[in-house]
């Protein structure tokens, strides 16, 4: 059971700045997070909520070798991009920090230096893979070689692409090092482990006993098999040079290995923030905050005072380090507080396949706000329904369409603008007076009532989806109500019973603004703007009487607007190329063919012609016979490129074709030349053509 804590630490796990981020992300971590966060700050509860960029391990400089530029400058670079995305996408963060801040840097090294002081950590040296050349120890991702399971030629030192094996180095079938491509050399080397055995009895009873029953059956269920198979000791620092310095003598070339300091991140950020608030250079975004005078000093109490709910908001792969290994860091330093819970996501796929960046089949945050830069409140909308918190979900543009043009516009929107568009024109604006009430009115009244507490209970259960239809569902009540009592037929007869029905309406309406907040906080402010509404605490909710008789309204708009076939259709198709892009990038051009003498290429004749007619060929599918302008004549030529052009879609056109080959007979028509197509690596054609028109029989040399 959960306890009543005083104040909440809410971290979003720190993406790893090595690229841009995609919603599927957003729904693992970000986007519940925030709900939440903003939920509690409409309670007035006592909370921070920090991120940042996670700026070490070897993802970091692996990209910095795609993108041939160095490691500082792909942190600089989507460390930015993903900051801004999640602040257009309204994550209220009070922070977003980076493991590359000084900061960080001390405040992880003083923990490793405590955890050492103590004797928390024990030493060992091991035979590791090292490049000779290089002169340095190679990560599980520089070392590729043969994949024991598939025998794919690629596969790296911890994973095989091709088969989705978990792989180690000493698993590879003749290894090899991605900087010199040598073989390595195993080299014995010192590093710090932390015998995660040690506190298998700790775990058992704060996980497999006490959260038994209020965490996650997913996550309850990761940490089970992981301590039932034996936990083993696991080395917290590496041989690279890039991240965190060991802080002991006689670490040369050893960083601290990035799951170490990454989860030491919430905590430097938490410091970097209340060193700001306490010199008075930012404020807390929770309103109507008043805890007393800040010193730099208060983020303890956050890390360190048992009356702290500490939550990680992380998707599923993220689960051994939050559950496990930095809850045993946290423990065994013996300062710090353990976390309350860790409501971890699933994974999200996309268009019936697993979401990737690297493969392309992806909406990168970016590019959602590219294309739709006024809609973050429809995606939050759209992945709040589908949020995978019981197993994988699927997001597909179908399903944002249709979410958004049957619920946001056609339950939310149509309600809000009822309401707001009937008082405009029967009540100049004004709030109308409630009359006697009816059965229907009173019932209504008593059901808005119970929103409120229902989806709050949702919430604090961490179950966003179901608070989310609950708010829906509190649109339909509004929706409904409207429905039922048809106002606009009653203004001829009685304009008392019209002021009472849009009375209430609008109360639903400012309920549903406070109460959609967390979920859609641009929506809300539209909304209170609307009605000009001002702030209202999360525990005046399931009022009737939160606007005034003959408060003065703000001016209708529309909330949402539809989404049309055409703009759907057109991200289906702008997925689909992009995954074809990144395919044809990521296949390796065939290699050259045995060198030719200038002699051997200048007896080639390489003409530009024009074709003139085109025709299909009988009994072949692949054949097109062309009559082309060669400059010199006009002669007969059998193409094989029917599949990839029609006869109509081609004549005209100019083309490039070697004119001196030797004749010969296809399909018993003689060919005389052949025309030069650029073929993909998946086998489509393209004709190659002067970038401007040229005289027929211009040649190419
Ligand atoms: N960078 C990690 C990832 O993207 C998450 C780190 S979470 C934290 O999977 F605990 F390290 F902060
Ligand atoms: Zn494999």
């Amino acid at each position: 059971m959960s306890k009543n804590y005083q104040r909440y630490m809410v971290t979003a796990a720190l993406p790893y700045a090595n690229g841009p981020k995609h919603i599927g992300h957003l729904a693992g971590a970000y986007i519940p997070a925030d709900v939440y966060v903003r939920y509690l700050r409409l309670n007035n509860k006592d909370v921070v909520f920090v991120s940042g960029s996670d700026e070490h391990g070897t993802a970091i400089p692996n990209q910095a070798l795609k993108e041939n530029t160095t490691p500082k400058a792909i942190i600089d670079k989507y460390h930015e991009l993903i900051r801004d995305c999640f602040e257009k996408l309204g994550m209220s963060f009070d922070i977003y920090h980076r493991t590359s801040e000084q900061i960080h840097h001390e405040t992880s090294q003083e923990f490793f230096l405590q955890m050492h002081k103590k004797g928390l950590l024990t030493e060992e040296t091991s035979e590791q893979y090292y490049d000779d050349e290089a002169k340095v120890f190679l990560a599980d991702r520089y070392i590729v070689g043969t994949c024991p399971k598939c025998g794919h030629t690629n596969a790296y030192g911890d994973q095989c692409e091709k088969c989705g094996s978990t792989l180690s180095p000493s698993e590879l079938i003749n290894p090899r090092s991605t900087l010199s491509g040598k073989p390595p050399v195993l080299r014995p080397t010192k590093h710090w482990y932390l015998p995660l055995q040690k506190y298998e009895g700790w775990l058992k009873e704060w996980i497999l006993v006490s959260h038994k029953e209020d965490w996650r059956a997913n996550v309850y269920g990761q940490c089970k098999s992981w301590i039932d198979a034996g936990l083993q000791p696991r080395a917290m620092t590496r041989d690279l040079d890039w991240g965190i310095k060991v802080p002991l003598p006689n670490a040369e070339g050893k960083v601290l290995y990035v799951w170490f300091d990454a989860p030491i991140g919430y905590i430097s950020a938490t410091r970097a923030l209340f060193s700001e608030l306490a010199k008075g250079k930012k404020e807390f975004s929770t309103p109507k905050r008043d805890f007393g005078k800040v010193a730099a000093d208060d983020w303890k109490k956050y890390w360190q005072d048992e009356e702290t709910k500490l939550v990680h908001f992380i998707g599923k792969d993220n689960i051994v380090f939050h559950c496990i290994i930095f809850p045993i860091m946290l423990h065994a330093e013996g300062e710090y507080i353990v976390p309350d819970n860790v409501p971890a996501n699933e994974f999200m796929n996309l268009e019936g396949d697993k979401m990737s960046t690297s493969r392309g089949w992806s909406i990168e945050m970016h590019e959602y706000l590219e294309d739709f830069p006024d809609k973050p409140d429809v995606l939050r909308y759209a992945l709040l329904t589908n949020l995978p918190e019981t197993k994988d979900s699927e997001f597909t543009w179908r399903d944002f369409q249709s979410k958004n043009n049957n619920e946001l516009v056609a339950i939310f929107g149509n309600f809000v603008n009822r309401a707001l568009v009937l008082t405009q024109k029967y009540f100049d604006n004004k709030i109308p007076p409630v009359g006697a009430l009816t059965e229907v009115d009173k019932k209504v009244i008593a059901e808005l009532k119970e929103f409120p507490s229902r989806i709050a209970a949702s919430i604090e259960g961490y179950r966003f989806r179901e608070a989310t239809a609950s708010l829906m569902d509190l649109a339909r009540l509004g929706n409904k109500y409207l429905a039922e009592t048809e106002p606009w037929k009653l203004s001829k007869t009685d304009m008392s019973r019209v002021g009472t029905i849009l009375n209430l309406a609008l109360q639903i309406s400012a309920n549903l603004a406070v109460v959609c907040e967390p979920f859609l906080p641009f929506t809300s402010r539209k909304l209170k703007e609307m009605l000009a509404q001002g702030n209202t605490d999360w525990a005046n909710t399931g009022s009737a009487n939160l606007l005034k008789e003959g408060h003065q309204l703000g001016e209708p708009k529309l909330l949402f607007e539809k989404i049309e076939d055409s703009v759907i259709e057109a991200q289906i198709k702008k997925l689909n190329d992009k995954k074809n892009a990144m395919e044809l990038a990521s296949t390796p051009a065939d290699p050259a063919k045995p060198e030719v003498s200038f002699d051997d290429f200048s007896k080639m004749d390489i003409r530009i012609g024009k074709i003139l007619k085109a025709e299909a060929v009988e009994k072949s599918k692949k054949l097109l016979k062309l009559q082309v302008d060669t400059g010199i004549d006009v002669r007969t030529v059998m193409s094989g490129i029917a599949e990839h052009f029609s006869p109509e879609s081609i004549i005209g056109k100019q083309v490039t074709l070697l004119v001196n080959l030797a004749p010969r007979k296809i399909m018993g028509i003689e060919s005389q030349g052949m025309i030069l197509m650029a073929s993909d690596k998946d086998g489509k054609l393209r004709m190659l053509q002067p970038s401007e028109a040229v005289a027929q029989g211009s040649k190419v040399s």
